[in-house]
């Protein structure tokens, strides 16, 4: 549980005080707390720097078992980033320390610079995101998460922020919720598997599901998706959630690749590129907890996500390399690589949502290109628009939230490379070169006029060493993307 309170050191009992420390300047207003650093500095092992860190087990002035300076760095590198890092860190030492709670000082506005609610949300955001394990499965459950982390503020804004604890701890759920689907193996989330999941975790929601199994898909002749999932014994499905709120404007259309693992079909991958590809649902599984957490927000917009669930193998029934398709759209598709499966399963899902929802805009999240790695690294997504302005706001909520973005652009030009001879397109690039783009463009078919952004999250799904607020597995990164992305609609 996530708190902010104002204390007083005089009199207040604390468990555990955490406090931040810059290595040249003061970002503390407190007396009491600024005379504490003062104690710390006076050691010779502790200077401030990032990563640095002392116990005191008792204190004059402050009533408290323990108390912990961490340092943040220098002065010029505080960001709300560097303290949602800086939260995530102090509460995983906490944990390490085998503690209950703790209560961590929040730095003054005045002598950072920075603003208060901004960084409030980033301490706060960092603190829970720090505190989350997942040890379903292991049998010896070595952690035990903070039962409780407590802000520390001056009065005023003890007052002023009330509402973002809860605020905050609902949109961390979201992440959690993502990180634990993308976390959980292949063989425990097919797409009924998964499908149950989501629709388990919608029960306390006011959100309508629908759910389409494959005899609706064939009926309504959803050709690229079920030529995907033809090669798994474990069916295909099309969920969609939607929140529905009296009075919402703006009907908004999210969609999710959800390839519960990605084996590369008749195309198989290699075997060091198999690794980790239970991942490969991870859009869906953050487009789910974004619908789950914009209903328990009550976001005044109409949002539905749409997510195409399936397994992609290899078999005697898989789609082959050369096989034709007619997707929902109409456009046939030649399968000119059945590893370049996630394209065609979400080529079909924005038809269908524009068709059905006619929504003012469409935005995909989905695990698409190894090129975008390749392009962008592991810890920034790669943005596509039609639409500037849409990828200029989604941009900037990767600032705010720290799930970083890039744009890149969608040359027309390349369109080329994917010309078919036989079919409408291609879903493999007749060129090596710039495959996050060809990608990008081969769904740019399937929006229409619709106002379209694509968000390739390869490299930002799934971390295997831990980082300062999320353990190694999924990350559930896009959840806070686009929860403040839709908040700022
Ligand atoms: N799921 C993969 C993309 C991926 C790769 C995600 C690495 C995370 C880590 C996608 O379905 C895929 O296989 N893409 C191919 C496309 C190619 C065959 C045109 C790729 O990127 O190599
Ligand atoms: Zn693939
Ligand atoms: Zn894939």
């Amino acid at each position: 549980m996530l708190k902010l309170i104002s204390v007083n050191f005089k009199n207040d009992r604390l468990n555990t005080l955490v406090i931040p420390v810059c290595e040249d300047r003061q970002i503390h207003e407190n007396k009491t707390v600024t005379a504490q650093i003062a104690e710390g500095e006076k050691l010779r092992e502790f200077t401030g720097k990032k990563g640095d860190e002392i116990i005191f087990y008792s204190s004059p002035k402050i009533k408290a078992d323990r108390i912990l300076l961490l340092g943040v760095g220098k002065c010029k590198d505080l960001t709300t980033g560097s303290l949602r890092e800086w939260s995530g860190t102090a509460v995983k030492k906490c944990i390490k320390l085998k503690l209950e709670n703790c209560h961590i000082a929040v730095p003054s506005a005045g002598k950072t610079g920075l603003h208060t609610d901004l960084v409030l949300e980033a301490m706060l955001e960092g603190a829970c995101l720090g505190n989350h394990i997942f040890d379903k499965y292991k049998y010896e459950k070595k952690e035990t998460s903070l039962e409780l982390i407590t802000l520390i503020v001056p009065p005023a804004a003890a007052k002023k922020f009330s509402h973002l604890p809860l605020q905050v701890s609902a949109v961390c759920s979201g992440t959690i919720l993502a990180r634990e689907w993308v976390s959980t193996p292949s063989n425990e989330k097919t797409p009924a598997q998964f499908a149950a999941s989501i629709m388990d975790q919608t029960k306390a929601t006011d959100l309508k599901i629908t759910v389409l199994d494959e005899k609706k898909l064939k009926q309504k002749k959803f050709g690229a998706l079920l030529a995907v999932a033809a090669g798994s014994q474990n069916r295909p499905r099309l969920l969609m959630l939607e929140h529905k709120p009296k009075g919402a404007k703006k009907t908004i259309a999210l969609i999710g690749k959800g390839v519960t693992f990605d084996s590369g079909g008749i195309n198989l991958k290699l075997t060091g590129s198999l690794d980790g590809m239970k991942m490969d649902m991870a859009g869906a599984a953050a487009v789910a907890a974004t619908l789950i957490t914009a209903s328990k927000l009550n976001v005044n917009l109409h949002i539905v996500g749409v997510l195409p669930l399936v397994e992609n193998m290899p078999s005697g029934n898989a789609a082959r390399p050369g096989d034709i398709v007619r997707t929902f759209a109409g456009k046939t598709v030649e399968i000119g690589n059945t590893d370049a499966e996630g394209r065609l399963i979400l080529a079909d899902a924005m038809a269908y949502a524009i068709q059905t929802f006619k929504p003012q805009a469409v935005v995909d999240m989905a695990t698409l290109t190894g090129a975008c790695i390749v392009a962008l690294g592991e810890k920034i997504a790669g943005v596509f628009s039609s639409d500037d302005a849409l990828a200029r706001a989604i941009v900037e909520s990767g600032k705010k939230t720290g799930e970083r973005c890039w744009h890149l652009p969608l040359p027309e030009d390349y369109k080329e490379l994917l010309k078919s001879d036989l079919a409408d397109l291609s879903n493999m690039s007749s060129s090596r070169w710039g495959g996050a783009i060809t990608a990008a463009l081969f769904l740019s078919e399937f929006a229409k006029d619709t106002a379209w952004a694509h968000i390739d999250i390869a490299g930002t799904a799934l971390i295997k060493k831990p980082d300062a607020f999320c353990a190694a597995g999924g990350t559930g990164f896009g959840v806070r993307l686009l929860l403040d992305w839709l908040k700022n609609l």
